[in-house]
């Protein structure tokens, strides 16, 4: 399963796929890096691990129909059956969604559909929550709407910070965004409505 990679920054998610991808057994392989950000340090990471990296900076161009169709030809060079959002920090046109439909996923740092959007763990405290935690999803055209396939929580403890709950909640996405792109690749998943099916590793 050829795997596209889209980020804009640090790249820890980006990271712990590389290093799945690396295992023997792991049925992806990530062809291409492509950050919207020159200075996304995920981009170091990549070319480090070898990976072919590509810059389409979104700096300057205003309109998304334009950004989206370059960034699509851009990925659509590497034959991608996967899009990974990893911190891509971009909202996308509806035209560019379903082009990848059913084949481009996204990691967001909250239980969806809790706490769309940015700053989800500050917003979590605020609330008062007690479990917050990471879900991986397929993109469709609302924001973080899209078929969840996976979630994973963690506590909320009375002291924590954004930080510290940013922290507690990133180790849980860096275990579980390699596992559903390993799914994925496995052809395991299957979009019934809003529900993903997981099937067994066998059938
Ligand atoms: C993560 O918190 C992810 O959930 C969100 O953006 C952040 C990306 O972090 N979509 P990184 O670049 O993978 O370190």
């Amino acid at each position: 399963t050829r795997c596209v990679v889209l980020i804009s920054g640090r790249g820890t998610n980006l990271s712990a796929i590389l290093k799945a991808a690396a295992q023997a057994d792991y049925p992806a392989e990530i062809v291409a890096v492509i950050s919207n950000k020159p200075d996304a340090t995920g981009l170091q990471l990549a070319q480090e691990a070898g990976i072919h990296t590509e810059v389409v900076p979104s700096k300057g161009v205003t309109d998304r129909e334009i950004y989206d169709q370059s960034l699509l030809a851009a990925i659509d060079r590497h034959n991608p059956d996967l899009v990974i959002l990893a911190g891509f920090m971009r909202i996308l046109t509806p035209d560019f969604v379903a082009h990848y439909a059913d084949r481009m996923i996204n990691i967001h740092p909250s239980l969806l559909p809790a706490f769309t959007g940015l700053h989800t763990h500050q917003r979590a405290l605020d609330a008062g929550v007690h479990i917050h935690g990471c879900t991986v999803h397929f993109v469709t055209a609302e924001l973080d709407h899209g078929p969840m396939i996976v979630q994973a929580a963690v506590p909320v403890y009375a002291d924590d910070d954004a930080s510290q709950l940013a922290a507690r909640v990133l180790k849980e996405e860096h275990r579980i965004y390699p596992a559903a792109v390993r799914w994925f690749a496995e052809g395991r998943l299957s979009v019934v409505g809003q529900r993903v099916l997981l099937s067994n590793e066998d059938s």
